[in-house]
């Protein structure tokens, strides 16, 4: 933790039009707004997204302090009608109580001695996909990452035998996804929900499809209650949950969940590998010692879930591109009544944002900030890094529920790629763009290179 956190007054922030705020300059490009803010108004910042009066906070104490207070003194922003139409009443936008039973529902079943049943899966579904390329062949990487995570975590849902439902739910959830890009890129965020634009009809369509398969999936299973839990799959430890009373979670609870762990989980990750390999394809000191680490830790074998300690190097590589493009780059909160930061009150209604973008590359944490440097990690070298410089999965009692999850996929994917092959990108710079995550925002394409 940093020694002394800078007072939150006085604040200042940039100037903005009447009613929209700083929307436009936001809008324009909200990545380098982000670094402008920080770089000059310091650590908390006066801004406004509309009529409604948001702070920024920098800091690692301040965002410590933030993260650590929601579901007390703050609490979740209410977000787009499209994403509740995939998730539903879900742990991820539920409140209050309703929110700590089904967190405490779902928590166990990603916990680590669970996730160590998914990594077979997750070394299986990579290794086919790089046994499929050929030598010399281009590949869009953002499309083979989401690919491999796609049927990750399909597995993981609903284990192995969903034959060709696994193609018919993994069409359906990319329809989906695409869909609210697309009212994310429209002004879709401002229409109320009984407005039916025609992205909104074809997530409701895709939304028709999952549903159906799942509610098929759940009644399956019921027929075998007995031995609910046994299956090793995400869906059956989720049907096997019980809470304090002895409750389990109802039918439609059950879809919520799993379609949430699915939809937070696979392209968030498939983004966090996709700039892991366009970091190391642009640096060949990085990538020799990967390929190194995985001849001498894993030979000729694959991995295991018991390798992911050993993956020293690899994991670090991941913590390095989770720092430089941290795939949620925008965390809110909002003051309820009592609300502080800092030792300051915060007024009720105010939007409270952090960001690990802007703190993630703020070079009083992480010297040269913009170099990918995998060694800053070594477990000497990461001792200088102060707590909550590095958040890209949160913190606090919101914390994503998927962290070990997707760190264990990560290291596990990527070291199995290395194993087999090389992806060579062109040497020009890649631009992200912050959509609901950020992404390239051109399609990244490599020249696989297999490895004897
Ligand atoms: C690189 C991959 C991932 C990143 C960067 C990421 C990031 C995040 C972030 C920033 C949050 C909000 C945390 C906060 O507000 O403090 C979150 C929440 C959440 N994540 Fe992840 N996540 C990833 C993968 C996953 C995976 C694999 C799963 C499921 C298997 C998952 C499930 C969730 C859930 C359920 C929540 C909501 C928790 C709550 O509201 O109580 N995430 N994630």
């Amino acid at each position: 933790m940093p020694d002394s956190a800078p007072p939150l007054r006085p604040l200042r922030g940039p100037r903005g039009l009447p009613l929209l705020g700083n929307l436009l300059a936001f809008g324009r490009d909200p990545l380098a707004f982000l670094t402008r803010l920080r770089d000059e108004f310091g650590d908390a910042v006066t801004w406004s997204l509309g009529p409604r009066s948001s702070l920024f906070v920098f800091h690692p104490r301040h965002i410590a302090e933030l993260l650590a207070a929601r579901e007390g003194a703050y609490e979740l922003l209410e977000i787009g009608w499209a994403f509740r139409q995939i998730v539903g009443r879900s742990v991820i936008l539920s409140r209050g109580g309703d929110w700590r039973r089904k967190r405490a529902l779902v928590q166990p079943v990603v916990r680590p001695r669970q996730v160590r049943s998914y990594a077979p899966a997750m070394v299986r579904c990579a290794a086919a996909a790089a046994d499929g390329w050929r030598d010399g062949e281009r590949i869009d990487v953002r499309a083979e990452m989401a690919l491999i995570t796609q049927r990750i975590v399909l597995r993981s849902l609903f284990g192995n035998d969903l034959g060709p439902r696994a193609r018919t739910l993994g069409s359906a959830m990319d329809a989906a996804e695409q869909a609210v890009a697309a009212e994310l890129r429209g002004i879709g965020l401002f229409l109320p929900g009984w407005v039916r634009t025609p992205s909104r009809r074809r997530l409701l369509a895709a939304l028709g499809v999952i549903d159906t398969e799942i509610y098929r999936l759940i009644e399956e299973r019921r027929g075998r209650e007995q031995a609910a839990g046994q299956d090793g799959d995400l869906l059956s430890r989720l049907m096997a949950a019980r809470d304090e009373a002895g409750r389990p979670l109802s039918p439609s609870e059950v879809r919520d969940e799993a379609v949430t762990l699915w939809a937070a989980g696979h392209e968030t990750t498939s983004t966090a590998l996709t700039w892991s390999l366009y970091l190391l394809s642009g640096a060949p000191e990085a990538r020799a010692r990967l390929e190194a680490e995985v001849e001498e830790i894993l030979g000729d074998r694959d991995a295991t879930v018991d390798d992911y300690e050993r993956l020293v190097w690899t994991r670090q590589i991941v913590k390095e591109a989770l720092r430089l493009y941290p795939p949620v780059w925008l965390i809110p909160a909002v003051a309820r009544e009592g609300a502080a930061l800092g030792g300051r009150r915060v007024r009720p209604g105010t939007i409270v944002w952090c960001s690990p973008w802007a703190t993630h590359r703020d070079p009083r944490w992480f010297p040269d900030p913009d170099r990918f440097r995998p060694e800053r990690w070594s477990p000497h070298a990461r001792r200088a890094v102060p707590d909550h410089a590095w958040f890209p999965f949160g913190s606090g009692p919101r914390a994503c529920l998927g962290a070990r999850f997707a760190q264990v996929e990560a290291a596990l994917v990527l070291a199995t790629l290395a194993q087999r092959c090389r992806l060579d990108l062109p040497a020009h710079e890649a631009v992200p763009r912050a959509g609901l995550l950020v992404q390239p925002a051109a399609p990244l394409r490599a020249t696989v290179r297999k490895r004897q």
